[in-house]
């Protein structure tokens, strides 16, 4: 590794240059691409993700982009002590992914955990080689993280896993990698890996493809407090799993400002935007639109016709979901496919790498 080949972590607008080229021929060209996306299987999906991430990813499905949903249950140690719900938040969240649309009956769609590919987890151990440690150390999404977990002792884990995510996606080779803004480190990293084990280990074609982010289009949705992104730990979000009544209550006490009249501006006034913007999601009309109907009837009505909105939204999803949660061997047998599934492809290029690294016997 010389230095001027350094991670760069900072190339946002590259990124965003390249997302918006193969978002354009993501419809054209569906057969080009292999979806490869993650969650941590450390609580129930929310209306955040599913409007940051999950429609998207149902989209892109549907269009007939080759889709690989990866359930990085091993990541959830890096930061987490408590281990006794993960396998419950697994079934969970591939309830959450059938009821969302994504067909697991579909030859192009595979669901698995990472834990349960041992070809995948072999990949770790020359990627580890491939990269620095203080690249590992610079890494702003980890850096962060450290900081948000508020502890004095790190755990090795929680520096090598970009390395390990680089694995989930380069197993089973994907190049198309939908995500928000923090991971691009994480993507930055698992090109310049693949890049540097291309160059290094010379074969008759490049083992791995360049993977490429996939950034959402979806502002970022704010939790009920208005004041910051909707997430579990700040306990300001709905679940994709909430009744209609939990779902109601939740709306009512979300924050909004002593003015009355209804306006759209998310400048000065972020929480009434923010519901402004969830109703134009579930409801298809324009936020600016919909704070003209609005108007005097004030947060009340807002908060009113939001609540409707939503559920009507996530009704079939939630009687899907309610199905599915009657049928755990169901879900089983999904996770047992799309591991199957996994194995072999990644057994594929495990047998390629050392291939390449002249290992074979
Ligand atoms: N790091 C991601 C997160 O924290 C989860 C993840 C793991 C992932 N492996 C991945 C995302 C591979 C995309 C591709 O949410």
């Amino acid at each position: 590794m010389n230095s001027s080949d350094k991670i760069d972590y900072t190339s946002y607008e590259a990124a965003v240059e390249r997302s918006k080229k193969i978002e354009a021929d993501l419809p054209l060209h569906p057969g080009n691409y292999r979806l490869l996306t993650g969650d941590r299987p450390t609580g129930r999906l929310h209306i955040g993700h599913y409007f940051g991430s999950l429609q998207n990813r149902v989209e892109l499905f549907k269009m007939g982009v080759p889709t690989y949903i990866l359930i990085a249950d091993y990541q959830v140690l890096t930061d987490h002590d408590a281990y006794d719900q993960i396998s419950e938040n697994t079934k969970q969240l591939v309830i959450d992914y059938i009821a969302a649309g994504l067909d697991p009956e579909s030859e192009t769609l595979c669901i698995f955990p990472h834990s349960y590919i041992p070809e995948l987890n072999q990949l770790l151990l020359p990627f580890l080689t491939l990269v620095s440690n203080s690249e590992l150390d610079r890494n702003p999404t980890v850096k962060e993280e450290i900081l948000a977990s508020g502890k004095k002792s790190i755990n090795a884990g929680m520096y090598i896993y970009p390395v390990h995510q680089a694995a989930d996606i380069l197993a089973v080779k994907g190049n198309v990698v939908p995500v928000g803004k923090d991971q691009l480190p994480h993507l930055e990293l698992t090109r310049t890996i693949a890049r540097r084990f291309n160059e290094k280990y010379i074969s008759d074609e490049p083992v791995f493809p360049e993977a490429q982010a996939l950034l959402s289009k979806t502002p970022s949705i704010l939790g009920l407090d208005g004041a910051q992104k909707m997430s579990k730990s700040r306990n300001n979000y709905i679940s994709l799993s909430a009744t209609e009544d939990e779902t109601e209550t939740l709306i009512k006490k979300a924050k909004t400002d002593a003015e009355r009249r209804i306006t759209y501006d998310p400048e000065n006034r972020p929480e009434v935007a923010n519901l402004l913007l969830l109703l134009s999601l579930t409801s298809g009309e324009k936020p600016e639109v919909l704070a003209e109907k609005i108007g005097d009837g004030g947060g009340g009505a807002l908060k009113k016709m939001l609540a409707d909105s939503m559920n009507e939204f996530f009704r079939p999803m939630r009687t899907r979901r309610a199905e599915l949660e009657k049928d755990p061997d169901y879900i089983d047998s999904v996770l047992f496919r799309g591991i199957d599934r996994a194995r072999a492809e990644a057994g594929n290029t495990l047998d390629q790498v050392r291939r390449a690294m002249n290992m074979e016997i």
